[in-house]
């Protein structure tokens, strides 16, 4: 089964385009951020296709149900957005999505005093009929595709269910499902009640190949899928035997495209940033950190082993400063607003306690400024990665393909992306705030050779592995299992 001879129909919460309306209140059309938005956009430009997304705004709901044409002619495919009840959508993406599943999946709760779960029961009654509207309208698509094979590409935990309700409709249906942040291992998914665990796990099940961003997540899924009664799982083969079918689990890691990412620093509202930040930093070395302001990326401890290196290395007062970029995300949400009010209050506290006149240790800016970040990315000297679990982590990929200054990258061990580039990184263990702050001094003292070895060994790590790869492979797996 190649990719040419396919038709995709991928199937995510957030589209490739959402609906505004400009200062005049025109409406307008805007692209989706994002590595599942870029990987997908690329697989869909070369097959044709459709994308499923819901309509997550007022604005997207008043244009859901057409079917919108995105990308140029010959490269193109078609968007839909998916109309679905708005008390549903939220106990979907809010109550179960992003306060559940995101924070069981990276480890974020507090177990000590959370979760309790209260009001999971009919959030979770929400979650089950946004899945249920995305089967519905894939089967629909998979009808309409009459004959032509179709491959059916799920995306992460908001569809958890999709695929054993597609295959309950459309059993030869060929499903992928895949999932974009980490997985947790069996101890931790025993915090969710049994029948919410069981649905998850049985809700992916229904796919023919279940794919991860890295070995580790796979491995814990194979590991969930041994407390689930009725299904035999061979971890060797990485295979799950459940309803008389076989599933595979695989890792597909996500890549960027490089091209487009050179193209878009080489814009002059990135020229502008750049000098604006030169202008900030003068002749002292440049600390950068590119994030969603958000829990899993582990800013505080971040900002924490930064204060503790100007601690321990008094002679880097006044010669380094930290540009940390945050891009706020969910901040409808009180967890994930209190997060970023915490790092702006400690990135204050650790400023006015180094602080001089000439010379401020950290600038946070809590905004959307892609520019920004890719100036940024093009100037530091360190690039801090310390997410306390990360599915991937494409920041680890974009900084390393535009830096200029044969930067370091310091890595988190927990990011998916470690396992294509931890060794040509320094890698720190994301809870260690003591050895967070000592590999920001080793990176600072290496010397120009092998920082110039370690950049390029990243480079190549990177373009190694084409973003067309990720959806290729994926309908390639699909076409040896399926006949
Ligand atoms: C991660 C997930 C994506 C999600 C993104 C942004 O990268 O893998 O599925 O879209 O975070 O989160 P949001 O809730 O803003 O879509």
């Amino acid at each position: 089964m190649s990719a040419g001879k396919k038709r995709l129909v991928v199937a995510s919460n957030r589209g490739p385009v959402s609906f505004a309306r400009d200062e005049s209140g025109r409406p307008v059309t805007r692209r989706g951020a994002g590595g599942l938005v870029t990987a997908g956009s690329v697989a869909l430009a070369r097959t044709g296709g459709l994308w499923i997304a819901a309509a997550m705004s007022e604005e997207d709901r008043a244009n859901a149900g057409r079917t919108l044409e995105v990308g140029t002619a010959g490269a193109g495919f078609h968007v839909r957005l998916l109309p679905l009840d708005p008390s549903d959508y939220e106990r979907f993406y809010d109550g179960v999505s992003n306060r559940v599943l995101w924070f069981l999946h990276h480890s974020l709760w507090d177990v000590p005093r959370a979760p309790t779960f209260e009001g999971l029961a009919d959030a979770w009654r929400g979650y089950e009929r946004v899945n249920q509207a995305f089967a519905e309208a894939l089967e629909e698509e998979l009808r309409l595709a009459d004959g032509r094979d179709a491959v059916t590409l799920v995306q992460d935990y908001h569809l958890a269910l999709v695929p054993s309700l597609l295959r309950g409709r459309s059993p030869e249906a060929p499903i992928v499902h895949f999932s974009h942040i980490p997985f947790a291992g069996p101890t931790e998914m025993r915090i969710l009640p049994q029948p919410v665990r069981e649905s998850l796990l049985a809700g992916m099940l229904g796919a023919d190949v279940v794919g991860f961003q890295a070995p580790s997540w796979a491995e814990n899924f194979l590991l969930c899928c041994r407390g689930l009664p009725d299904a035999r799982v061979d971890l060797r083969r990485r295979l799950v035997r459940w309803k008389d079918r076989d599933v595979r689990v695989r890792v597909y890691p996500i890549s960027i495209d490089p091209a487009a990412l050179r193209e878009e620093a080489a814009t002059e509202a990135a020229a502008e940033e750049e000098r604006e930040i030169l202008q900030w930093i003068g002749d002292r070395r440049l600390l950068v950190r590119v994030d969603r302001a958000e829990l899993s990326k582990n800013i505080l401890r971040g900002f924490l082993a930064y204060e503790c290196f100007l601690e321990a290395n008094p002679e880097w007062l006044g010669r380094i400063g930290f540009l940390a970029l945050l891009n706020p995300s969910r901040q409808h949400l009180a967890e994930y607003r209190a997060y970023a009010e915490e790092a702006a209050e400690l990135a204050g506290r650790i400023n006015r306690r180094f602080r001089r006149e000439d010379w401020e240790p950290i600038q946070l800016s809590l905004k959307d400024d892609y520019p920004r970040a890719l100036a940024a990315y093009r100037l530091y000297d360190v690039l801090l990665v310390n997410p306390v679990f990360d599915g991937m982590n494409l920041v680890a990929k974009e900084g390393p393909v535009l830096n200029g200054r044969d930067g370091v990258l310091v890595l988190s061990e927990n990011a998916g992306a470690f396992a294509e580039l931890g060794r040509h990184a320094l890698a720190v263990n994301p809870f260690d705030v003591g050895a967070t702050a000592a590999a920001i001094a080793t990176a600072l003292k290496m010397g120009p050779a092998e920082r110039r070895r370690r950049a390029r060994a990243l480079r190549r790590a990177v373009t190694r592995n084409p973003v067309e790869a990720w959806a290729g492979a994926q309908i390639e797996d699909l076409g040896r299992i399926i006949r």
